[in-house]
Order: structure tokens, then sequence, then C-alpha cells
């Protein structure tokens, strides 16, 4: 057996250990069975985010993501809900959305897509209500009308708003794509991390 660190171990047990959560996030294995192991949740989810990608309210929020990406992370989001295995290991819902403002309206017209991508796909209706009650837990922690800052190790990280800084090695600006030198000044997105040139940095940074 190969010696790794106590992290390692550590991590590999939380993997090989499983939830024990109750009520609505509690293991479902009738629903894993009916996602056929995955691979039906798989098709519906690039169903789902094949419109949500094109959704005149919905795709502006995933301008800086890729549609396999946010796939992927609701496929292990998800999975790790309905078999209980630790196998989700992004953000939590409430760090994962804390820029986005998301009205109630805007929650429910999500859902109402994704329960009808679930009914187009044939899952049973009582699975169905069982997915929203899921979505719902969420509710919560992800509609709000103002952003707020991530919570990081108990800190709060600002969601909005830029910062300067000198580059120590040459990048591309962001937004025009120009060659920045390593000493240039330039100012970056504090949450996406965009550097920008002079010529980028939108008028509204405050600085
Ligand atoms: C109107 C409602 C919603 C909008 C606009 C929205 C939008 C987004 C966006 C833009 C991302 C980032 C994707 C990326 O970084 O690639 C994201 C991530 C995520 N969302 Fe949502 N979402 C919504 C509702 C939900 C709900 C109801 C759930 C859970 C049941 C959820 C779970 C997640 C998860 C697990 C991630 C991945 C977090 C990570 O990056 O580690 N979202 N969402």
């Amino acid at each position: 057996m190969v010696k790794v660190a106590p992290s390692v171990n550590k991590l590999r047990k939380k993997q090989d250990s499983k939830t024990e959560r109750k009520g609505d996030l509690a293991p479902n294995p009738e629903m894993w069975a009916a996602l056929n192991d995955g691979q039906l949740l798989n098709e519906i989810l690039d169903d789902f985010y094949e419109q949500v990608f094109t959704d005149e309210k919905l795709a502006h929020f995933f301008k800086d993501s890729t549609q396999q990406r946010a796939k992927e992370k609701q496929y292990l989001f998800l999975k790790g809900i309905f078999t209980g295995e630790k196998c989700y290991f992004g953000e939590r819902p409430r760090n994962a959305h804390h820029w986005m403002v998301i009205s109630n309206e805007l929650f429910d017209y999500r859902e109402k897509l994704i329960e009808e991508t679930l009914r187009k796909h044939h899952l049973a209706e009582p699975l169905i209500k069982q997915w929203i009650a899921v979505d719902e837990i969420y509710r919560k922690q992800i509609v709000k009308t103002e952003a707020f800052g991530k919570k990081v190790g108990g800190i709060e990280i600002p969601a909005e708003g830029y910062d300067v800084d000198t580059l120590t090695v040459g990048s591309m600006c962001d937004g025009c794509e120009a060659e920045l030198a390593a000493g240039s000044s330039i100012t970056y997105h504090v949450r996406t991390g965009k550097v920008f040139c002079k010529n980028c940095t939108p008028e509204d940074a405050v600085l």
C-alpha cells in the first residue's frame, strides 16, 4: 500500500462514508434507480442546461461558466443527495450563489423549467415531487434581493468590486485581449478574478 499524507487518508475516509441526512435530503435509492444509476440524470441535465444557456432570464448568470462545468457540478451535487455518497466537493448553495440576485419569481421560473424537463424525460410524478422538495430546501439560501459576500472560514469575501495589483508575470487583458507585460498595473474583479488593462477598467470600478 502506498503511503499517503494524513489529509489524503482523511479525504478517502470521508468519501467512503455515507451521509446520515434525514427527510427530503435522505438517500433516495428509488430515485437513483429511476435515474438509471445516473445515466438518465446525465441526459436530463444535458437537456436542462441546453435550455438554461439560451434562456433570456437565466443565461446571463452563466456567462463566466460553461455548460459542461455547470452540468458536472449539478450532477455530483444531486448524486451526493440521492445516493448518500460523499462525491460532491463543490461550494454549498449559499456560497455558490452569493453574488446572484435571484427573486422568488426567478426561482419559481427555474423550478418550472426543471419540472417540465423531468416530465419530458418520463420521471414518475412522485419522484418529480421529491426532486422539487430537494430544490425547495435551498430556496432560502439562494433567493435574495442583494448580493452578499461569500463566507470562507467565517470570513466574508466581497461579491462585487475591483482592486488594483501589479502583475508579477505577463498576462492578457480579459477585456480587449491586449498583452499585459510583467510589472504592469492592472485592475481585477474581486469575484471573477478577471484582469483589465487601463482602457478596459470599467468606469464604475471603485478604486
Ligand atoms: C434561479 C435559480 C438558480 C440560478 C440562476 C443558478 C445559477 C447558478 C450559477 C450561475 C452557478 C455557477 C456555475 C459555475 O460556476 O460554473 C450555479 C452553481 C451551482 N448551483 Fe445554481 N442556480 C440556481 C438554483 C439552484 C438550485 C435550486 C440548486 C440546488 C438545488 C443549485 C445548485 C447549484 C450548485 C450545487 C452549483 C455548483 C456550485 C459550485 O460551483 O461549486 N442552484 N448556479
